[in-house]
């Protein structure tokens, strides 16, 4: 089935919270549907553009949208066992985290440390979300897609989708032209826990969980036990988890960084270089808890801005590139955001 809407609130469709608008709004829930509205809508407006949304969690508007706003509500998952492995295909319209509940409660492993991460699978695939020593990309099979500049339908290999941290052929060489349609994981079904990162561990001690106690339902609970002290709800104050990545420096600038900041803290990716949280350098700047305008920097994870109530996407931006300025100012270290901006330049 095809839904659309004109002039429509996104409203609810950015986890910012932002009053914007879009000249149209379509959802359909199956690939055949998506086909023809490309199709039909290539053909009416060839020259206005497209742009295909999951949960609206990483996205900030910096105005209205001049074009059509595409939503996936295609739902449903199939698994199938073989042995020791469980291959699930699943709907991008399925609510990511109803996807690690429902994995968890089946005893399919391997996505639990991803508990409480907003957003829709399909987006998981193009995101390539990831926390505390978990990435979707360790998970996923296949990505399967429709073209949306003609409707072809393509899938994906994992080892075409070039994922690399909070990256993906989606995002990058290919951004905007494919909209996933399903996505193919490949789970275990014997658990072995990841607890190495981001305080899970200490977390599980702390709930009175031994080490050989471990179930990936402890784990998942530590894991949104964390999210939701450092984390704002998007429906008390609206914002889109960590609006920046952590950047990867060279080791020289690291080690010079090191002798004037010995507390700061690092991961060394090896020849890749040695990876900064910016969630650091932002709280080092002074920035954490502050605001400007109606936007703020969040005051328990300085790596997320909020909207305080009534900013703009233009006032969550002005916030964004102060930020960055300092960081620069004061460490030579440039930060990205990590969130899609739509409208006008990063
Ligand atoms: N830190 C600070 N001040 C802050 C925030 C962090 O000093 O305001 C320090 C922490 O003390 C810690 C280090 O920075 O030593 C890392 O902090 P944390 O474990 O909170 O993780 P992060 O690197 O800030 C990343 C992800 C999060 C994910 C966590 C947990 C990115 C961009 N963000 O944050 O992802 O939940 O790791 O694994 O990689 C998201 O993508 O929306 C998101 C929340």
């Amino acid at each position: 089935m095809i839904k659309e809407k004109t002039n429509c609130s996104l409203r609810a469709h950015n986890t910012f919270g932002l009053e914007v608008r879009a000249d149209r709004f379509v959802e359909y829930d199956t690939v055949e549907d998506l086909q023809q509205v490309v199709g039909r809508i290539r053909a009416e407006e060839p020259d206005k553009p497209l742009l295909h949304i999951g949960g609206g969690s990483n996205l900030l508007f910096l105005g209205d949208y001049h074009g059509t706003v595409l939503h996936s509500a295609i739902r449903g998952v199939e698994a199938h066992d073989e042995g020791e492995t469980v291959f699930l295909r699943v709907g991008a319209a399925v609510v990511w985290d109803d996807f690690v509940s429902y994995c968890v409660e089946h005893g399919y492993y391997g996505v639990e440390n991803l508990s409480l991460i907003p957003g829709e699978v399909g987006a998981s695939a193009v995101q390539n979300i990831g926390a505390y020593g978990a990435e979707a990309k360790d998970v996923i099979e296949k990505v399967e897609t429709v073209d949306l500049r003609n409707g072809a339908f393509r899938v994906f290999d994992v080892s075409e989708c070039r994922y690399a941290y909070r990256r993906s052929i989606f995002k990058e060489e290919l951004k905007g032209r494919y909209a996933v349609t399903n996505v193919s994981f490949k789970l275990s079904r014997r658990f072995t826990p990841n607890l190495d990162y981001g305080g899970v561990r200490e977390a599980l001690l702390a709930s009175g969980t031994e080490g050989g106690r471990v179930t990936a339902q402890a784990v998942r609970r530590a894991v949104i036990g964390i999210r939701k002290a450092k984390l704002p709800d998007p429906k008390v104050w609206g914002n889109a988890g960590s609006f920046f990545m952590n950047p990867v420096v060279d080791r020289k600038v690291y080690e010079m960084l090191k002798t004037e900041y010995p507390d700061m803290p690092h991961y060394d990716l090896g020849e890749a270089g040695v990876k900064v949280p910016a969630g650091w350098l932002i709280e080092r700047c002074g920035w954490k808890g502050r605001s400007l305008g109606h936007a703020a920097v969040h005051d328990r994870q300085a790596l997320v801005l909020v909207n305080k109530g009534e900013a703009t996407g233009r006032e969550i931006m002005d916030l964004c590139k102060a930020v960055q300025t300092d960081v620069y100012d004061k460490f030579g270290i440039s930060i990205r955001p990590e969130v899609n901006i739509i409208g006008g330049e990063a």
